[in-house]
């Protein structure tokens, strides 16, 4: 398959991390889920998104090797050495996309399942004009703010709360100033976005974008799988 003939998008994926929550064992990308590694779950949806030109994985160091000829059969990807941060591994593989593309999604290869159909709702607000865009849910359980000794100090108004996944969708070049700008670590890229002083646009995120943290998400990614439409 070639994706070189399709759309204004690359996709980047961070799949470097160690995955200590998820208890003893491969690097979280790398662990199975129905069979696969999540990372080839991953790449096979973002893959599947018409508007994709590239995909670029930021592997374990030790495993880039390994991560390519993983992934060779499933899309065409380019795999670069990930960083000790989540942060230090999306600038690895910004860094292998080509100052042509207009588009960067950055997605978690945790959020393994997050289906076509979302990349393509995030690109296309990107496409429309905002320059960074965040697929978000509602958040559903009450909020409390505690202290040191969890004693509770109030109750945050949720209606206001959004829980933020992935793909995060940018102009390439806002990507890259927010990057090259980020002195402190963040948590997502929208995050860096924001410390530039740039807004950030949520779009309707997707139940099947769960991120794979704990083994328990592990086996309700599992029973997602069994579903008729499962991205
Ligand atoms: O640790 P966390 O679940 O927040 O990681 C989110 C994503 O970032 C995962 O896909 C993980 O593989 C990736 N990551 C990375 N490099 C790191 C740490 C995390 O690519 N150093």
């Amino acid at each position: 398959m070639s994706l070189d003939a399709r759309g204004d998008v690359a996709v980047v994926i961070p799949a470097a991390g160690a995955g200590v929550r998820l208890g003893p064992g491969a690097p979280k990308a790398l662990r199975l889920l129905d069979g696969e590694p999540l990372l080839v779950h991953a790449v096979r949806r973002a893959a599947a998104a018409t508007s994709v030109r590239m995909i670029v994985v930021a592997a374990p160091p030790a495993d880039v090797d390994a991560v390519r000829t993983l992934l060779t059969p499933v899309a065409p990807v380019t795999v670069v050495p990930g960083g000790a941060e989540r942060q230090d591994s999306v600038s690895a593989a910004l860094a292998a996309v080509p100052d042509d593309i207009g588009i960067v999604l950055v997605h978690d290869a945790a959020r393994c399942l997050a289906p076509s159909d979302l990349f393509e709702r995030v690109a296309a607000t990107v496409r429309d004009g905002a320059g960074a865009v965040i697929p978000t849910l509602p958040v559903v359980d009450t909020i409390k703010e505690v202290d040191a000794g969890e004693r509770v100090l109030g109750t945050v108004d949720r209606s206001v709360l959004r829980a933020v996944q992935t793909p995060q969708g940018f102009d390439a070049a806002l990507l890259r100033a927010a990057h090259a700008a980020a002195a402190d670590s963040h948590t997502d890229d929208a995050g860096a976005v924001e410390k530039i002083g740039h807004h950030v646009i949520c779009v309707p995120g997707s139940d099947l974008a769960l991120k794979i943290t704990r083994p328990i998400d592990l086996a309700v990614a599992t029973h997602l799988l069994t579903l008729a439409s499962p991205g």
